[in-house]
């Protein structure tokens, strides 16, 4: 499929690269052309402006800082309208967690999926995010069929698991973990060991788990 960053920053080149090399024909965008151009080569992706990604994509994915969220969306709404996409972005700091998802889904007037946003660049990096033996399992939150569908196999398409984590009224959720284990990592905490398994997580206790959607 053909896929429009809006970015073309750390991410976008991660993300980007791994895509081009499942297949997908990729342009990542920047508001500099030349760091742009670099970007691309190094994905093996095109490189184009914001407004030239949104029309390209089948699918657009957002990349670029927070704050920057509405410069960009003012120069790509038009072509994102109705479309799928896709919000990797945090907005974490010493003054807490901002949600950006649903600032995305009014300012783009797409169908908006947060995923990607829990790891570091580098686990992006990774070719297969694969550790202990496990693929990587990738949450995402959103509402529209076909764009939850493209978002699985796009994460299928990275070696990952794609795990439904509800509609994108949750978004701010998966914001919010993000902040939490990224305190916990920069702590020298092992985030991953503060959960339980599945079969000890006593979800059987109580209600059935969410169906995960494959
Ligand atoms: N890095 C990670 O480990 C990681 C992991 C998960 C999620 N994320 C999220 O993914 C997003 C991108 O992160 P990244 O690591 O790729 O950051 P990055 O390498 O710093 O790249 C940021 C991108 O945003 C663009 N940008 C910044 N300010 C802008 C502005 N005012 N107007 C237009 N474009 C602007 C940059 O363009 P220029 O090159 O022109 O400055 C660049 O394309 C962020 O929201 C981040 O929170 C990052």
């Amino acid at each position: 499929m053909r896929i429009g960053i809006l970015g073309a920053g750390n991410m976008a080149e991660a993300l980007g690269a791994s895509w081009a090399r499942a297949g997908h024909e990729v342009m990542v965008s920047g508001r500099d052309p030349g760091r742009t151009a670099a970007r691309a080569a190094r994905a093996g992706a095109r490189a184009g402006t914001f407004r030239e990604a949104a029309g390209f994509g089948e699918a657009a994915v957002v990349a670029v800082l927070a704050d920057a969220v509405p410069a960009v969306l003012g120069q790509a709404r038009e072509a994102l309208r109705g479309k799928p996409v896709i919000d990797v972005t945090n907005d974490v700091g010493p003054h807490g967690v901002r949600p950006v998802a649903g600032e995305i889904a009014r300012l783009s007037g797409g169908h908006v999926v947060k995923a990607f946003n829990l790891c570091h660049v580098d686990v992006w990096r990774s070719t297969p995010p694969v550790f202990g033996g496990r693929p990587l399992a990738v949450p995402y939150c959103g509402d529209d069929p076909d764009a939850l569908a493209l978002t699985r196999e796009l994460a299928a398409d990275l070696g990952c698991t794609p795990v439904h984590g509800g509609g994108l009224d949750r978004a701010a959720l998966l914001e919010a973990t993000a902040a939490f284990v990224i305190g916990l990592w920069f702590a020298g905490a092992d985030a991953q060991a503060v959960l339980p398994p599945l079969a000890q997580s006593g979800a059987h206790r109580s209600a059935p788990a969410p169906a995960e959607s494959t």
